[in-house]
């Protein structure tokens, strides 16, 4: 069967990963979570010691460190110069700093490029921002997932399980990332013209997969 491309955007915590791997395992296809890639990339420069602010050595850290993605049956496994650091690209540090770095046009240009091959040759599921309007603006099944900021921030307060986390902090945290991502010049977080609405306020998981599944079925 003639495989397709799945573009998954939405602000933060709208469940695109959690998605975004239901619909993969259950078409066979790869599922790739950008989102983990920028994240990869400012884990690299805070433990250098590296402000987000400091462009350039943002730069320079992003060609110079070796990113590996791997896919595995509990999720996409990210590696940095041979170091797994799916866990540790989750922190605090990380979320506040993400934004800022994702900013940067060249490493954009980098990450884009690497988005790209991996979906060259279809069966990928992939999330992030700027999917169906950038990076895979040929994808097949376009989807754009939102839900309101409180309920996103309870999902990722479940989804955290770290101790010291206030559920009202996590929620204006989110917003300000969904503020810079949407305001940003290049590539900014954006519904694409003939993406789908999918608001997953009231919707449960199942409900959610079952109707990109829909989706991806008209496709193939
Ligand atoms: O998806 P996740 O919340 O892990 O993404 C972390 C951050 O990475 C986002 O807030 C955004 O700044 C950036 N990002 C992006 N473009 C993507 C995916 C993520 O700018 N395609």
């Amino acid at each position: 069967m003639e495989k397709i491309n799945v573009a998954l955007d939405g602000p933060a915590g709208a469940g695109k990963s959690t998605v975004a791997r239901h619909v993969a395992k259950a078409m066979d296809y790869i599922y790739v979570d950008t989102g983990a890639m920028y994240r990869a990339i400012t884990w690299k420069a805070l433990q250098l010691g590296i402000r987000p602010e400091d462009t350039e050595a943002v730069i320079e850290t992003a060609r110079n460190m070796k990113l590996e993605l791997f896919a595995h049956e509990s999720g996409q496994q990210v590696y940095v110069d041979g170091e797994n650091v799916t866990e540790l690209i989750r922190s605090q540090e990380v979320n506040r700093a993400v934004s800022i770095i994702a900013q940067i046009p060249e490493v954009r240009q980098l990450l884009v490029e690497k988005q790209k091959k991996i979906a060259a040759a279809k069966g990928v599921v992939m999330d992030g921002r700027d999917i169906g309007s950038s990076v895979l603006p040929d994808a097949e099944v376009k989807i754009f997932l939102t839900a309101s900021p409180r309920i996103r921030a309870e999902r990722r307060f479940k989804e955290m399980n770290q101790p010291g986390i206030d559920l009202d902090e996590l929620e204006k945290q989110i917003c300000q990332r969904d503020e810079m991502d949407r305001n940003r010049v290049h590539s900014p977080l954006v519904q694409a013209e003939d993406a789908v609405l999918l608001d997953t306020s009231d919707m449960d998981l199942n409900e959610v997969v079952e109707a990109v599944l829909k989706l991806c079925r008209s496709k193939v």
